[in-house]
């Protein structure tokens, strides 16, 4: 299998390493603006999923969030071989990947931070649109079908107060294929239920929401963390789906704080 195209936003100065996997249709250019917020010590990762972002020509022949997971891992590997400990971020179809690395390497890693994210699988009326989704960009070639998600995933008040917030998102989406877009629809409507990894998850887990995401509000988040044994959970205040985009300070900040946790548990 072919790798994915890894950013690295920041060196660090062996602290740690920060995974961050981004959610659908965007790429890890999401994460650019956080990023720069996060604590200087640790090293930060960006991983392009398949078929998205740098990672567009990598497109395995079944679309499958597990194979992205593996991918995920092998990816990373050259990265990460000695700067630990390894913390995961993943935002909505980056949690869904995050479940499966968990399920797949949760041996070698310290932490994990889930965004704006569900753990349940999708019922059949959502995965028949995901596939007609599928159909349409394959069409097109193109990512207009989900131009859409731009201002859909940012709260209603920063789609009226930043409209240079909605510019930045339909820069990332307008930039994908329809053969990428494809891909990542089919590999989530037949991903599977994440509960039982989460249950069997006993590291420090962070979960963060935007107060104002209504893909996967704070409510659903909430039941989410119940799942957790070690679990803090972060409302962000004037966001929504995106809330890393949002409020890239606020979020770096609750993860900074995360990741001070994390050094002093693997310190001891
Ligand atoms: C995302 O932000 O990654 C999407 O909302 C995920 C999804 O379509 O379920």
């Amino acid at each position: 299998m072919s790798s994915l195209h890894v950013t690295q936003f920041q060196a660090g100065s062996g602290e740690g390493t920060l995974v961050l996997l981004h959610g659908f249709p965007v790429d890890s250019r999401m994460w650019a603006p956080m990023s720069a917020e996060i604590d200087p010590g640790w090293q930060v990762l960006g991983v392009d999923l398949p078929g998205l972002g740098g990672s567009f020509d990598t497109l395995p022949e079944s679309p499958s969030i597990a194979v992205a997971a593996e991918l995920v891992r092998e990816s990373v590997a050259p990265y990460i071989a000695e700067i630990a400990p390894v913390v995961y971020g993943g935002l909505s179809m980056g949690g869904y990947v995050l479940f499966e690395v968990l399920q797949r390497f949760h041996k070698d890693i310290a932490g994990a931070i889930f965004l704006d994210t569900r753990v349940n699988a999708d019922d059949q009326e959502t995965a028949a649109k995901r596939l007609k989704i599928a159909d349409d960009a394959l069409a097109s070639g193109n990512a207009e079908v989900v131009l859409g998600m731009a201002s859909g995933t940012l709260s209603e008040s920063n789609v009226h107060a930043r409209p240079e917030l909605v510019e930045f998102m339909k820069s990332l989406i307008e930039t994908q294929t329809g053969e990428g877009i494809a891909w990542s629809q089919r590999a989530m409507a037949s991903r599977r239920d994440g509960s039982a990894t989460l249950g069997s998850f006993a590291k420090p887990s962070l979960v963060i929401v935007g107060a104002d995401d209504h893909v996967s509000s704070p409510q659903v988040m909430r039941s989410l963390a119940q799942e957790l044994s070690d679990v803090r959970f972060t409302e962000i205040p004037d966001a929504g789906h995106m809330s890393p985009v949002e409020q890239p300070g606020r979020v770096a900040g609750v993860i900074n704080e995360f990741l001070d946790q994390v050094l002093a548990i693997t310190r001891t």
